[in-house]
């Protein structure tokens, strides 16, 4: 059993709808998941982290700022080598994926194992769900 842990935020629910998906997936899989919002989360959280998930919308082209302040206080954290991937909601350019994934992979040092996805915004859980499943199966795969 591994531990995922999952640091994100989300203003108006849809990136907490992927998480919401993403969490169920990878525990019915037998695995446990800690989600983590900017202000919970802490250092010691992310190093016991088998798998590091980090995710955010984007507003006006940039990732939402409480991830931004969430990035800075990852860097705290020995995250070097650490198995991880990106993930994001958008809603049509979407720039908060490779702001992210640039970040865990050139300041944080990680392995990103699997490459990011980015998810249209949808109240609709089943669309996320189909566009989730194939990306925690690549995650699952390493794991
Ligand atoms: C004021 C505002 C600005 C936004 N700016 C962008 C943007 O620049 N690029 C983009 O892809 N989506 C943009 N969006 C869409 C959001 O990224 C999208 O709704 C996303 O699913 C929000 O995630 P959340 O519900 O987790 O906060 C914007 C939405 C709002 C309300």
């Amino acid at each position: 059993m591994a531990e995922i842990v999952i640091v994100y935020d989300s203003l108006r629910g849809n990136t907490k709808r992927i998480v919401e998906v993403m969490s169920e997936l990878f525990t019915g899989a037998g695995h446990q998941v800690k989600a983590l919002k900017p202000k919970e989360v802490e250092a010691a959280d992310v190093e016991a982290a088998d798998f590091l998930l980090v995710g955010g919308p984007t507003y006006h082209k940039k990732l939402i700022n409480t991830m931004e302040q969430a990035m800075f206080k990852l860097e705290k954290a020995d995250l070097k080598g650490k198995p991880g991937a990106a993930f994001a909601s958008f809603g049509w350019s979407g720039e908060s994926l490779g702001v992210v994934e640039d970040t865990m992979k050139n300041l944080y040092e990680m392995d990103l194992k699997v490459d990011g996805i980015k998810i249209k915004q949808t109240p609709v859980v089943a669309k996320v769900k189909k566009e989730v499943e194939p990306f925690v199966q690549n995650i699952l795969a390493v794991l």
